[in-house]
């Protein structure tokens, strides 16, 4: 029931809870009621407005004046004087970059910085990305069973990120500990001792982003997105700043990486839970570009985002004061049969697939979808034709990284038959 009169919140809306355990194992379904009954309801639990219907979240991320990205990688869990010193101790100082820049600077920015992203430049990158799956696919082909997490989807795409950043690669154990602590710190529920192990994690992380873009200054004619931004801050230093460049060296690893690995973790879990359909796209390749939009419609890796309200105004004909903080849940709005039919049903021939709000939409939508689409296809040519008899090791538990909006298993578990492999048999 839709509350009224005194107390905004409802009990639904005052049981919300997206660390629990029901956002947790699925946050599209854990919202339904809210889609149906009460779509913008305000949660007492976190403090925010949640947004759940495709209409409402698709206007939100529309306007970006009205609803103001600045709040997109703040904290969601109030930090620990603890752990702010630990963070001053690294001289912490992450600044706007381009998802959470406000008008006027954020437009003159992401059109200065758009050149690295368009077809031409992202097809040069196609070759490094299939001989990179390719390669990890070559350690593990004959082993029979392997955590597809582990063992290729996490570093594959970290790799392809730090290639497209222009970053020489360093150990990836590290940047892997310093990435998933990022998230925790902005996206989870760290206890408040974890929180000083965190922000240890996310200091060092900082102080890496820094020393990597000091590298990089001193020979910044080299491939890639920053030695790129370096070389259009001598041109434009007012539009791209000191403060912006390192901190998108350190949020631009996040972007490009943790957002395409579970992005391929979801894609893969959701084949071959769907046997058929992963059948399909080994028999007929040429699915494999929708079965793609698909599986980021159905199980994206981006379940919520954030915006804050500049003006009073309604969404969804409730009425929002200026102030507000706003959870817009682009997976509850991937799922809704107001804009999508059957949308709990997995369908790689669907027509309107792409239109999934899972990179966000409007002038913030993610500058790096083409990239993640590229990888998420790739991946799924190489495993489709080298494995098509893989299949997931039974009854295995998924796990999920607690926080409410980078969404992926942390393990996934496949097995197959070496001796039946398709080079085996047909070389
Ligand atoms: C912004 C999702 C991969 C770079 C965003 C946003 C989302 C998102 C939800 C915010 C959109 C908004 O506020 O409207 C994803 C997903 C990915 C992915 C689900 C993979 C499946 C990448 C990659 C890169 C990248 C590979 C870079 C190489 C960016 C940048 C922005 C952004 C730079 C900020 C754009 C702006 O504010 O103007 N992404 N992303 N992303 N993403 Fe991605």
């Amino acid at each position: 029931m839709t509350a009224t009169g005194g107390c905004p919140v409802s009990p639904r809306a005052a049981a919300f809870d997206p660390f629990g355990d029901a956002y947790q194992a699925d946050p599209p379904a854990s919202v339904r009621w809210a889609r149906d009954e009460e779509p913008v309801f305000y949660s007492p639990e976190i403090g925010y407005w949640v947004v759940t219907r495709y209409a409402d979240v698709k206007a939100v991320f529309r306007d970006n004046i009205l609803f103001s990205p600045s709040i997109a990688l703040e904290k969601i869990t109030p930090v620990s004087d603890e752990a702010t010193a630990t963070l001053a101790k690294y001289d912490y100082a992450m600044n706007r970059t381009l998802v959470n820049e406000d008008e006027p600077a954020h437009m003159p920015r992401r059109r200065a910085l758009m050149d690295p992203f368009t077809p031409e430049r992202l097809a040069a990158h196609e070759p490094m990305v299939r001989g990179l799956a390719r390669e990890y696919v070559d350690r593990f082909v004959d082993a029979g069973r392997v955590d597809l997490v582990d063992d290729m989807l996490w570093e594959v795409p970290l790799t392809v990120a730090l290639h497209f950043l222009g970053v020489p690669e360093e150990d990836m154990a590290t940047l892997r500990e310093y990435s998933i602590a990022h998230t925790v710190n902005t996206w989870g529920r760290p206890s408040p001792e974890e929180q000083v192990a965190v922000a240890e994690a996310v200091g060092k992380f900082w102080r890496f982003a820094g020393t990597v873009v000091d590298k990089l200054r001193k020979d910044p004619s080299g491939p890639g997105w920053m030695p790129f931004s370096i070389r259009a801050q001598r041109e434009m230093p007012d539009v791209i700043t000191d403060s912006y460049l390192h901190s998108i060296m350190m949020a631009g690893i996040v972007a490009a990486h943790e957002t395409t690995a579970n992005a391929a973790a979801n894609a893969i879990k959701l084949l071959l839970e769907n046997r058929s359909v992963w059948e399909e796209i080994c028999a007929n390749p040429s699915l494999i570009p929708n079965a793609v939009e698909e599986c980021l419609r159905h199980s994206g890796s981006v379940a919520a985002w954030r915006r804050l309200v500049t003006a009073d105004t309604t969404i969804g004909g409730v009425p929002i004061p200026r102030g507000a903080k706003l959870l817009i849940v682009n997976s509850s709005a991937n799922h809704d049969e107001r804009h999508f039919d059957n949308p709990d049903e997995f369908d790689i021939r669907r027509e309107n697939a792409a239109e999934h709000l899972t990179f966000g939409y409007g002038s913030h939508q993610c500058m790096g979808k083409n990239l993640a689409r590229m990888e998420l296809q790739v991946f799924l040519e190489e495993l489709t034709s080298r494995l098509p008899h893989l299949e997931l090791v039974p009854d295995q538990e998924f796990t999920y990284l607690p926080n409410t909006s980078f969404r992926g298993p942390d393990h996934l578990w496949v097995q197959w038959d070496p001796g039946a492999n398709p080079e085996r048999t047909d070389p």
